[in-house]
């Protein structure tokens, strides 16, 4: 095993480009805690390291490690290392109804028809939505597309689950189900945002501006200095505008 594995997550000068631009450089980054948090303006980068945290997108440079795991190469690993809940619902949707969507990552796992199906009575139950389960996913809202999502991934155990932009059309109610549910599961989480008032639980922050990680802390001490640069910046575009 060595030391490596003893890292939940580990990143090694990770870049990524994308037709020759940097959309990731340098990233640099290891953590065991519990519950991490990245933030970021739009356009920082967030998704895509998400997306390679994963091993959904293949580094141009550096190298991931995931519970000692290359997650990239090695996909069947991954599915049972890693889950991950796209900021778009539509990306993740591949069944019409609710409980085929929920089975079918149990049954990518491995798991039995009977098993994935008992697993997926299971999490609807958990949400107070076992009425769910033959009803077509197009006939629910957008937040509902998010929670069942959401309600599949859960439902895989994963040992770290990457939250991309979790609470993003969630109403007030769901998103309090949720971060309890969060709280409750057996499972390390890498939680995404924009929005600081969500990460205010993490145990361990990074932030990452222009493909950079520019600062690591705890939640109490940078979420108030991003807060604060986040408003700075929506200022000095005001004032950018009115000289031009
Ligand atoms: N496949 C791609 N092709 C072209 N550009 C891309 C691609 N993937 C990402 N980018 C660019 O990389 C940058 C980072 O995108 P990313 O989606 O990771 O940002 P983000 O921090 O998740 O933003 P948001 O907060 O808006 O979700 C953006 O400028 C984006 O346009
Ligand atoms: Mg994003």
């Amino acid at each position: 095993m060595g030391g490596e594995a003893a890292w939940t997550i580990q990143l090694d000068d990770l870049g990524y480009e994308v037709a020759g631009r940097a959309v990731l450089s340098g990233v640099t980054l290891r953590s065991s805690s519990r519950h991490i948090g990245i933030v970021g303006r739009n356009g920082s980068g967030k998704s895509t390291l998400a997306r390679l945290l994963a091993g959904l997108l293949a580094p141009s440079s550096g190298r991931i490690r995931v519970a000692g795991i290359d997650l990239f190469r090695d996909r069947r690993a991954a599915l049972r290392t890693v889950g991950i809940l796209f900021q778009n619902p539509e990306h993740q949707i591949i069944f019409p109804r609710v409980g085929e969507e929920i089975a079918f990552g149990l049954r990518q796992q491995g798991r039995s028809r009977a098993e994935a199906e008992e697993g997926c009575g299971a999490v609807l139950r958990s949400f107070d939505k076992a009425h769910w389960k033959d009803a077509p996913i197009s006939a629910l809202s957008q937040g509902q597309k998010h929670l069942v999502c959401m309600m599949a991934v859960l439902a895989m155990r994963p040992r770290l689950l990457i939250l991309d932009e979790p609470y993003a059309g969630l109403d007030i109610p769901t998103r309090r189900q949720l971060g309890r549910y969060l709280r409750r599961a057996d499972t390390r989480l890498l939680h995404i945002s924009h929005e600081p008032g969500d990460l205010a639980e993490c145990d361990e922050l990074f932030w990452l501006d222009r493909g950079r990680i520019v600062a690591r802390g705890e939640a109490a001490h940078l979420l108030p200095e991003f807060r604060a640069e986040m408003i700075r910046l929506g200022d000095l575009d005001d004032i950018a505008d009115f000289a031009d």
